[in-house]
């Protein structure tokens, strides 16, 4: 708003979010919407006019965050109301899409509950509220596509994640997804170009291209509709000065198809590490999660991609406890755990999800099984990622900083395979100089988590050099 001095009168924005990239890219867009009506951003709830909560369903305990996060912003909200301040509160993302209602029912001084496809409508939102309207509920999945209608991609730091695939049509029986974000959809190819152009101007360097599905990617390309894999998309991008990494994730080993697998080979900006989810080791349960694909076939792909790209790595999802899973099946799990090297893993126990088909599925496994075979994988998985990182120590790696460290004068970035890497120059280079910078560091030490560093320059000079 602007006063009659001809400054502006902001307000306050607060997002909170949950759940995987995909939200995380839908809050910054979310951020882009409001900031037309004069809406800056805060960390801080007690100060903002409007909260929005983005939320997850993808397992239950991640649905009921949701719920205890709205009881304490109801008091900030209640505060600010007594103090005579303005206080919406807005749900949004995948528990609003699939509870929307139940949300309104349980949690009635929620004023917008929205999905993750209607949140560039947020405008009229606002505008229905303040025309005296109570509880807005937009779950649409509209015809016209909301990247469409969005507002112009603000600058997101030297690592930038965007969208360019939404949905998915592959039903995996235990999953909420193709419920929560709908049909599968592939943004066209000049559109993306575009975003990447203008996040490469304002100092991006990675990008991270991202989709629930990526690699069903099958955009416009132009030229009579003609539509183009993901392989296709990440050699033009490939070829933009400036962007020095392409990343994407999260892919489906159906969707694996040769000519992604030869892009490995041809994108030099491509990253040598890759988020391939086999969920589990065993044939019987893959087939009963309908993942499309067996053991063999996976590890066929890895091969390819392995010929194409010899120091790639894969990172992978693992589910334990799906309905049916006995102990050989576990086992197998391990096997193939143990045998891939997955250097990084994200293991789950199976979560019941309301509506989807393996939920009405018998012989479910008890808790405490779902548990020991969870902690049990873990073990293996942080050995395999601990072992890796120590095996980084004395080999020299590109490391885009993109973060002040916790120590004064440390940075803080990522390696080529996504750990993050401290380094604390020894001449105090200044944060300006070097936030957004690829710098090649030799690898001292291997942690759990994380490597540390010093620059190859500093360690080619060696001490008092
Ligand atoms: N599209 C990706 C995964 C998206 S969901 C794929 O096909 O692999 C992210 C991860 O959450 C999945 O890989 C799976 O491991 C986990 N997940 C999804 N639904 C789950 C459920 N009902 N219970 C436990 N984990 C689940
Ligand atoms: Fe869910 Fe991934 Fe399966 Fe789609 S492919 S249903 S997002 S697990
Ligand atoms: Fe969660 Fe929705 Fe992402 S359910 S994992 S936020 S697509």
């Amino acid at each position: 708003m602007k006063l009659g001095d001809g400054t502006r009168l902001t307000k306050k924005f607060y997002i909170k979010t949950f759940g995987c990239q995909m939200n995380v890219y839908d809050s910054q867009r979310m951020a882009d919407v409001l900031a037309p009506l004069d809406f800056d951003a805060t960390d801080v709830p007690e100060e903002a006019d409007l909260v929005i909560v983005n939320t997850c369903h993808i397992r239950e305990k991640a649905a009921e965050k949701l719920y205890s996060e709205l009881g304490r912003l109801r008091l900030i909200k209640q505060d600010r109301e007594k103090a005579g301040k303005g206080s919406l509160l807005c749900v949004a993302g995948c528990v609003a899409q699939a509870e929307g209602l139940e949300i309104q029912r349980r949690a009635p001084y929620v004023d917008v509950v929205m999905g993750p496809q209607t949140y560039q409508r947020l405008p009229q939102m606002l505008e229905q509220l303040n025309k005296g309207q109570r509880g807005v509920l937009d779950l649409d999945f509209p015809a016209e596509p909301k990247f469409q209608t969005l507002p112009e991609t603000s600058g997101r730091g030297s690592a930038a994640f965007l969208t360019i695939q939404e949905g998915c049509d592959k039903f995996c029986t235990f999953c909420v997804v193709p419920y929560t974000r709908g049909q599968e959809y592939s943004r066209p190819a000049a559109d993306i170009l575009d975003e990447v152009g203008k996040l490469v101007q304002v100092g991006a360097r990675e990008i991270t291209l991202l989709g629930q599905n990526v690699n069903a990617y099958h955009g416009d390309f132009g030229g009579a509709g003609e539509a183009g894999g993901l392989g296709r998309l990440l050699r033009l991008l490939g070829e933009i000065p400036g962007l020095l990494r392409l990343r994407y994730t999260t892919s489906h080993p159906t969707d694996m198809n040769e000519d992604l697998i030869a892009a490995h080979g041809q994108v030099e900006a491509l990253m040598p590490f890759l988020h391939l989810p086999i969920q589990s080791g065993s044939d019987k349960v893959l087939a009963r999660m309908n993942r499309r694909h067996g053991v063999g076939d996976y590890r066929k792909k890895v091969d390819l991609l392995w010929q194409a790209r010899p120091d790639l790595k894969l990172a992978t999802d693992f589910i334990v406890g799906f309905p049916g899973e006995t102990d050989e099946d576990f086992r197998q799990t391990l096997d193939l755990a143990r045998d891939l090297e997955f250097i990084q893993a994200y293991s789950f126990k199976y979560s019941l999800r309301p509506g989807t088909p393996a939920a009405d599925m018998e012989d479910q496994v008890p808790d405490t099984l779902k548990s020991e075979r969870l902690v049990e994988l873990q073990d293996l998985l942080n050995g395999n990622q601990t072992r890796f990182n120590r095996s980084c120590v004395g080999q020299d790696f590109p490391v885009l900083i993109d973060r002040p460290g916790r120590k004064p004068g440390q940075f803080a970035g990522r390696s080529p395979y996504m750990q993050p890497v401290h380094v604390t120059p020894a001449d105090g280079t200044q944060e300006a100089a070097l936030m957004g910078e690829v710098m090649d560091l030799h690898i001292t030490a291997g942690h759990a988590n994380s490597l540390s560093g010093v620059p190859v320059k500093q360690n080619l000079e060696g001490p008092g050099g």
